[in-house]
């Protein structure tokens, strides 16, 4: 490994969860279990994808972690937070992702897992009836008592630092609001004055996350640290953010295939897309506030890529939707259709139909395993703010939307722009262009 800036990944790497339902447990089992040499990480890039660096006679192929210190799977320390009390043994067990044999191995590393108290406000997710909340006096206070539990866990579990990863429940949409989200001096002021509406639980563990120096990750579509008060914050406390939702089964699809029609210059006249989905997520997200923060993040993928106004003979006017329906037959398998309506030659319509039956968490615990090793990386080298590279892995890239910056949605594009950030950080040189 070349000599850079970054810091060492010495110590251990508390990783907090929001949440522990099948996404967090499906992760953190995965984790147990790789690294007592019991199952594979598939899926996740910095375990298995080589980048190549140098050029010419230079050129090599190497994994991430050869060119930048990565913390190792065996650092790593869980904890979590969740608005039911089962720990995480149990959780797994609940969420039915896993098979029994798969979990059993590494039971008594996941009873441990016991979750706090959650920063909870049901009018959040009115579906969720836990118990194990915290009683708050106000947003200000929900706020410090989660500053306390990352310290507390910081200092029980002996690590060196902390990731904090969003992968509760989506809360229902939130708008911004300039006056309280448009700086840090407003929305500190609402968080004293209790503003609820405005100021969501989840803002309270960003907030919490990055006065504490822990990275924040998003996993959900919630706009929490998506708003120009958060970027103020993150650049205070000189700590990376990234968001947000997985880019894990539909989406990924979408922002993968649809560079074949754009490349191609074929038209398009409509794209739909729909869901069945029978886990805890599906429930809350058939809630209609709770599915438009979802629908926001899903709709935006597809008019980045394909542009009407810069190609208006091929994308003017087409129509997309997107619809997710809670089946609890299906459980965490989703299955998910799409239908493009494509126009070729002088106009002529064609149809594509894709059916991906996939595994929800399957999919999205490599992203996790992902984002929190590359969030740290990224802190031990003073990146700090939204954390672009990382848009390859989210549904609804951040951007800085205030100075007119677009999301990089084109898979493609994504990969370079992940590719060259980490070639930066291991010192070697950004050679590639995204255009
Ligand atoms: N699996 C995927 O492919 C995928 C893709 C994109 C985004 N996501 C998002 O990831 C999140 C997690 O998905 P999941 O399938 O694990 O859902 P899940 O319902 O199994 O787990 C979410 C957990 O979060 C807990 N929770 C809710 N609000 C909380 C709060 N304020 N504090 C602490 N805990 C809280 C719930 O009690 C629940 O146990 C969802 O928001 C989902 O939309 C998942």
């Amino acid at each position: 490994m070349k000599q850079t800036n970054v810091k060492p990944a010495d110590g251990k790497l508390g990783v907090l969860c929001v949440g522990l339902g099948a996404v967090t447990t499906t992760f953190i089992t995965g984790v147990l279990m790789a690294r007592k040499g019991l199952s594979k990480p598939v899926g996740s890039m910095t375990q298995y994808d080589k980048i190549r660096v140098g050029k010419g006679a230079e050129k090599q192929y190497l994994h991430y972690g050869e060119i930048v210190p990565l913390t190792s799977l065996s650092d790593m320390v869980f904890g979590a937070w969740d608005v039911y009390p089962a720990n995480a043994y149990e959780a797994a067990l609940n969420a039915e992702v896993l098979r029994y044999r798969d979990i059993k191995p590494v039971k008594d590393e996941l009873e441990k897992i016991v979750p706090m108290p959650a920063a909870f406000d049901p009018a959040y997710a009115s579906r969720l009836e836990g118990n194990n909340v915290k009683t708050c006096a106000n947003r200000w206070d929900m706020m410090e008592q989660i500053r306390d539990d990352i310290r507390r866990f910081k200092a029980e579990n002996d690590c060196a630092r902390v990731v904090v990863l969003w992968a509760a429940s989506t809360e229902i949409y939130v708008p911004v609001v300039d006056e309280i989200h448009g700086s840090l001096a407003a929305f500190e002021q609402a968080m004293k004055a209790d503003d609820k509406e405005h100021i969501a639980p989840s803002m309270c563990y960003a907030y919490a996350a990055l006065m504490e120096g822990a990275p924040f990750i998003m996993g959900a579509p919630n706009t929490t640290v998506d708003f120009p008060a958060m970027w103020q914050l993150a650049e205070k406390t000189k700590m990376p953010i990234a968001g947000k939702d997985f880019k894990t089964g539909q989406t990924l699809v979408k922002s993968g295939f649809a560079p074949i029609i754009g490349t191609r210059c074929l038209g398009l006249s409509g794209w739909f897309s729909t869901n069945i989905l029978g886990n805890r997520d599906g429930l809350v997200l058939d809630e209609p506030a709770n599915f438009r923060t979802k629908e926001v993040s899903k709709l935006s993928t597809l008019e980045s890529i394909l542009v009407p106004e810069e190609q208006p003979d091929l994308y003017t006017d087409y129509y997309h939707k997107v619809r997710i329906n809670y089946y609890p037959p299906r459980n965490d398998n989703k299955e998910g259709w799409d239908n493009i309506d494509i126009f070729g030659w002088m106009g002529y319509p064609m149809q594509i139909k894709i059916n991906f039956l996939c595994r929800d968490s399957i999919l999205a615990a490599p992203l996790c395993l992902d984002l929190v090793l590359l969030s740290d990386l990224a802190a031990r080298a003073d990146r700090y703010g939204t954390q672009r590279f990382l848009s390859f892995y989210l549904k609804s890239p951040m951007h800085d939307y205030t100075a007119d910056e677009v999301p990089v949605n084109h898979l493609f594009q994504q990969y370079v722009m992940l590719k060259n950030a980490i070639r930066e950080m291991g010192g070697y040189e950004a050679d590639e262009e995204i255009d």
